[in-house]
């Protein structure tokens, strides 16, 4: 069955435009069918039709809460099998988040739990990581905190600075935020209590992304 999926979007969209490259080149039965985004200027909005964006300014509205909640109406309207927050930065409010548990999901740009929250890549450079890299999580009312699904590592370089491993990891999102929307949309991974399960196995470590895309325990 074709996926119905919402993106939330607050920039560039290079993960959306993945997302949508992997639908189009049949290698994820999705539909794409809203974009949402905090900034009406993001350039992630125009890689949809318009019918299918919504954008709004908080600064628009009276409350976080009241922002929160014409967005929730939005994404609800569409009626989305799963939520992507790719690239939204700002904070969603816990009543938000409540209205899709479970199907709401983050991709982040650390190997979480490390680097929760902004700058990751100048972070990990300057607590002299080794290894950085991305995370796909279920979104919880705690900033970064859901359960990781899966993950992307990339060797951090002695000549990196936080633009070029911000590239290089990027390069890794994308592969891996279509190879979890697979194994979700499919129905392959999902949470119980907490853990994530892969084909019914129970996962004690995110899965981790080969180099040939494909994610493995
Ligand atoms: C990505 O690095 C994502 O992990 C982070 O924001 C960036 C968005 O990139 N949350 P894009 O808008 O998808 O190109």
């Amino acid at each position: 069955m074709t996926a119905r999926i919402a993106v939330l979007a607050s920039g560039r969209g290079s993960n959306l435009q993945a997302i949508m490259e992997a639908i189009a080149e049949g290698r994820l039965e999705a539909d794409v069918v809203g974009v949402f985004s905090d900034r009406p200027e993001a350039t992630a909005l125009s890689k949809v039709a318009s019918s299918r964006r919504w954008a709004a300014s908080p600064r628009d509205f009276a409350s976080r809460a009241a922002f929160d909640a014409a967005l929730g109406d939005a994404i609800a309207a569409v009626t989305p099998d799963w939520v992507v927050c790719a690239g939204y930065m700002r904070i969603l409010g816990e009543d938000l988040v409540r209205r899709f548990s479970g199907r709401m999901i983050n991709i982040h740009p650390s190997l979480l739990p490390k680097h929760r929250g902004l700058d990751t890549h100048a972070r990990a450079l300057e607590a002299g990581d080794l290894e950085h890299g991305a995370s796909v999580h279920l979104v919880v009312p705690e900033l970064d905190a859901g359960a990781v699904i899966a993950q992307a590592a990339v060797p951090v370089q002695s000549s990196d600075t936080a633009a070029t491993l911000a590239a290089r990891v990027l390069e890794r999102e994308h592969p891996l935020l279509i190879a979890t929307l697979q194994l979700l949309t499919a129905g392959r991974v999902y949470e119980r209590g907490a853990t994530i399960h892969l084909d019914g196995q129970c996962l004690f470590t995110p899965l981790r992304l080969d180099s040939a895309g494909h994610l493995s325990p």
